[in-house]
């Protein structure tokens, strides 16, 4: 009996140290998976839907802030643009860059692991945000002082509360800054 319950002790102490190294591993996993909250990828047909609407010029400087997989990146090189995203999640930055290989557009198409609040904006003709309603005050509040003159601002799915769009289609918003917005 003695030797019988030894062993069972012994067991659930091994399984107890294995439930203690599962949780610390996801301790350090888990906000790393979800930097930047839950990743939602937009549609490959409204990407081309969303390059077609910002008329892009060859050589011209676009950011997708926020760049998940770099698709929105691709499409933006593959259209001439100089083309960057700021992604604060490790994982997908990883992805973004093994996409943008494949695509053969290294050298066009860059994404770097960055926290795009932090970033100067100043320098792209376009840039492009799926963000989500709570920050787009905020984020209008920044790209108000750190935006080029005529740049053009595409918002998927949500408006800047405080700003006029110049167009809107299929649930994209374009907004050019003018000296108004
Ligand atoms: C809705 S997804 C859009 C991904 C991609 N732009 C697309 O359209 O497929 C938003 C992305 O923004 C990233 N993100 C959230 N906050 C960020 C931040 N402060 N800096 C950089 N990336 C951020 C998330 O990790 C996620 O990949």
């Amino acid at each position: 009996m003695l030797v019988l319950l030894t062993v069972f002790a012994v067991y659930i102490s091994y399984f107890l140290i294995l439930i203690l190294i599962l949780l610390k591993f996801l301790e350090y996993l888990l906000p790393l998976i979800f930097r930047g909250g839950i990743y939602v990828p937009t549609k490959m047909d409204k990407i081309k839907k969303m390059v077609d609407f910002l008329e892009v010029r060859p050589g011209e400087k676009a950011v997708d802030l926020g760049s998940g997989d770099g698709r929105l990146v691709i499409a933006l090189a593959k259209a001439g643009a100089e083309a960057y995203g700021y992604e604060i999640n490790p994982f997908l930055v990883t992805l973004a860059r093994k996409n943008i290989k494949k695509a053969g557009l290294e050298g066009r198409a860059f994404v770097y692991q960055k926290n795009f609040w932090k970033e100067d904006l100043s320098k792209f003709d376009i840039i492009v945000i799926y963000g989500i309603f709570h920050i787009m005050k905020r984020l209008g509040d920044k790209l108000k002082n750190n935006m080029k003159e005529n740049a053009r601002v595409a918002s998927n799915a949500f408006s800047f509360p405080l700003w006029k769009h110049v167009e809107e289609r299929d649930g994209v918003y374009l907004y050019k800054k003018n000296g108004r917005n």
